[in-house]
This record gives structure tokens, sequence and C-alpha cells, in this order.
């Protein structure tokens, strides 16, 4: 069979730049020690190459203090510390329906066994969220603003600046999940008006899994819902107030540090508007090439100004699931179906009844090749289903 192609790039990034490989290989063969805990050399050099990620990251996102920056193990990981560290009994949050279920799920809980109110915004028909409609949801207990900065369903890039100007003059904390978004397009917390961003390493910037984090802007505070080892300062009986000791829990994943470092590097020697630039070139092409098949029903917007290289089709009559085996089956290309782990979307959408879509995700390594076999594959499928 014909090698992989992997369209299933807004679950994670396959495969990862050869030097990301390289580079994880040879640093933890050479210096995978705990960092920070003594003074050794290999410690020395670990740790440095953590404070080095840290800075880089830091930059990244045009912070400007590296100790704001905390590791954690994905953006699901991150969005539990922001979430459960900045509500409490009697506060209302603002949310959309555009967000995945590692925002979704642990506001729910708080509101199911902690009382706290949400409120959530929906979107419209192109898949965009309205900065009006945020303000006239806040409340004087208002103490979250978190929402998803380019949607993992429907692909657009929501207008955080706006929303974020509003947070600013009513003095609400604005959180954004740019898990889809970083490595994508620029995640600028200064233009943005962000003080907290959430990240995870496997996606577009290009890491391993098992490795992300969080920027928390000075002023901004998170309380301790963990407590455990820093490595340092052993004898204080609670967990460190200070930053990055204050979110980060235990040994880090040095391993997923070096890969995030080396993902990082490609980025920057590619160049974000050159990695955006192919992949919605490839998308257009795609969103076009299925549009123009008779049965297939596509889910996505015309303008892609403002648009991350993921978009939703369903071959019509023919479950998500069905054809995604299909693709994976005969033609051997990798998508992913159901509901993305984002069910307010799908609801909104309506296909929640018919057991959601097909999302395609294109990313830095995908050709124009790839998208002829795909809409090659899509067409001779939605044939079948006619005769
Ligand atoms: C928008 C969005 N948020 C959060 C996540 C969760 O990422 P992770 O599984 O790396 O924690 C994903 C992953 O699919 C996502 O697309």
């Amino acid at each position: 069979m014909d090698k992989l192609i992997f369209l299933d790039n807004g679950a994670t990034s396959f495969p990862k730049p050869e030097e990301v490989y390289t580079f994880m290989d040879q640093f933890y063969r050479n210096f995978g020690v705990n960092p920070g805990r003594s003074g050794y050399d290999l410690c020395l050099e670990t740790a440095e190459l953590i404070e080095e990620t840290r800075k880089m990251l830091t930059d990244f996102f045009n912070g400007n203090d590296p100790n704001r920056l905390c590791f954690s193990y994905n953006s699901t990981d991150a969005l539990n510390l922001i979430i459960f560290g900045m509500l409490k009994e009697g506060d209302h949050a603002i949310t959309t329906t555009l967000e995945h279920n590692s925002v979704l799920r642990p506001l729910y809980h708080l509101h199911k066994f902690n009382g706290v109110e949400v409120d959530y915004i929906s979107f419209d028909d192109k898949g965009f969220v309205d900065p009006d409609d945020f303000q006239k949801k806040f409340k004087k207990n208002t103490k979250l603003v978190i929402i998803n900065q380019a949607s993992n369903v429907v692909g657009t890039i929501q207008p955080v600046k706006e929303i974020g100007k509003y947070c600013k003059e009513r003095g609400i904390p604005f959180a954004i999940d740019a898990s889809q978004s970083a490595g994508k397009i620029p995640v600028d917390i200064e233009e943005a008006n962000v003080d907290v961003v959430a990240f995870t390493g496997h996606k577009s910037l290009l890491g391993p899994t098992g490795i992300g984090g969080l920027y928390v802007r000075d002023g901004i505070e998170i309380r301790h819902t963990r407590a455990g080892g820093t490595g340092v300062r052993s004898a204080v009986r609670t967990h460190l107030e200070e930053y990055p000791y204050r979110l980060e829990y235990g040994t880090l994943n040095v391993m997923g540090v070096a890969g995030l470092h080396a993902g990082l590097k490609w980025i920057e020697k590619k160049g974000l508007d050159n990695i955006h630039e192919h992949e919605m070139k490839l998308t257009s092409m795609l969103r076009d090439g299925l549009k123009g098949i008779e049965g297939v029903s596509v889910y996505c917007q015309d303008d892609l100004t403002d648009h991350i290289s993921v978009f939703l089709f369903n071959v019509d009559g023919l479950e998500a699931l069905n054809t995604a085996t299909i693709l994976d089956v005969d033609y051997n290309i990798a998508s992913r179906s159901g509901l993305h782990c984002a069910p307010l979307v799908h609801e909104q959408l309506g296909t929640d009844k018919i057991k959601g879509a097909v999302r395609f995700g294109i990313g830095p390594f995908n050709t124009e090749e790839h998208i002829k076999t795909a809409i090659e594959a899509i067409k001779e499928i939605a044939e079948t289903r006619k005769k």
C-alpha cells in the first residue's frame, strides 16, 4: 500500500521535523538527568536547556518574564491548573461553545460541584464569536473569560484582541487556549490583551506528546491546586509560591522540553508566516476540491483569512466513522471522525445528530500530491454511495 497520508494534524502533528527526533535522542542520551536537583555538570546542562526553552516560549508568546512560563504535561493539564486555580464558589466565568472538553469539563465540574456559574457564547454561521456578546455577559463576580483562540473543529480564529480589550477595561482575567493556534499563527499576549495562555507541545509546536504549559502575566495569580516536589527549598512545608515552581509539580518532562526546544527552532527557521501560508494554500485546495464533489457536505466558510488548516466534511448518507475507516483502510489516509472533543460545536452545527463529521487537519509536511489523492479518494467514496 502507498505511504500513509497524514491528514490528522489537528489531533497531533506527524511526522515531526527530523531535527526534533535527533535532538531528543541526543539530548536524552547525553544530558537526560533531573534538572535543578543537584550541582553536577549534567544537571546544570539539563537545567540550562529548560531555562533556555522557557525563554524561547516566553519570547514566542511575547511575554516578559521567563519565570512566568510554567511547564505542564499538555494543554489539558495547563487548562485545569488555570480553571481550578482561578475560580471558586460564587464566581462567574464566560466561555464559548467552540471550546474543547479540556475547558468545558473543568468548567462543568466547577459548576456542578462548586456552584460556579458559567455563560457560553455561541458562534455565528461563519464560526466566529462576537466580542460584544462577552461584554453583555460581564457581571460583578466574573472572574475569568476563557476561549479557544482557533477552533479545532471549524478552524476559525477568534477575535481575541477585541475580547481581551473588553476584559482589560473591566479588570477581568482573560485566558486563551492556544492548543491549535500556537505554531500556526502569532500568539501575542501583549497585542491580544491576554493574561494567561495555555499551550500543548505535540500539535503545531512540533514537539512530542506529554509536554505543554502556560504563560501567566505578571499580576495574575493562580491558586495551587496541587503540591509536591520542586527540587529547591525542600524544607518549606507547603508548595512554593513563586513562579515557575508555583505551577510545576514533580520532575519535568525533560525529553519533552528537548523536543519542544527543537520544534520551536524549526518553526523559527521556517518562519511562522511561511508555514501558515503553505498550510492554508493546501487547505483551500482541499476544501475547494471537496466542495466540487456531488454528495459531499463541507462545513467551512468561504473566506479563509481568519482560519487555520482544519475543517469538517461528510459524505452524505455515510457516517463519519465509516468515511474515516474507508479512507484509512482503502486509501491509507489518516483523518479524525466524531465530535472532536468539542460537543457543543457539533450541537450548534447539528452534526451531533449524525454522529459528527470527518476532520482533515493539514500540517507543514503535507504536499499538493497528498491533497490531490485525498480529493480523488473522497470522490470515489461519494461515487460508490450513489451506486
Ligand atoms: C482546542 C484544543 N484545546 C485543547 C486540546 C487538548 O490538548 P491536549 O490533549 O494536548 O491536552 C486540544 C487537543 O485536541 C485542542 O484541539
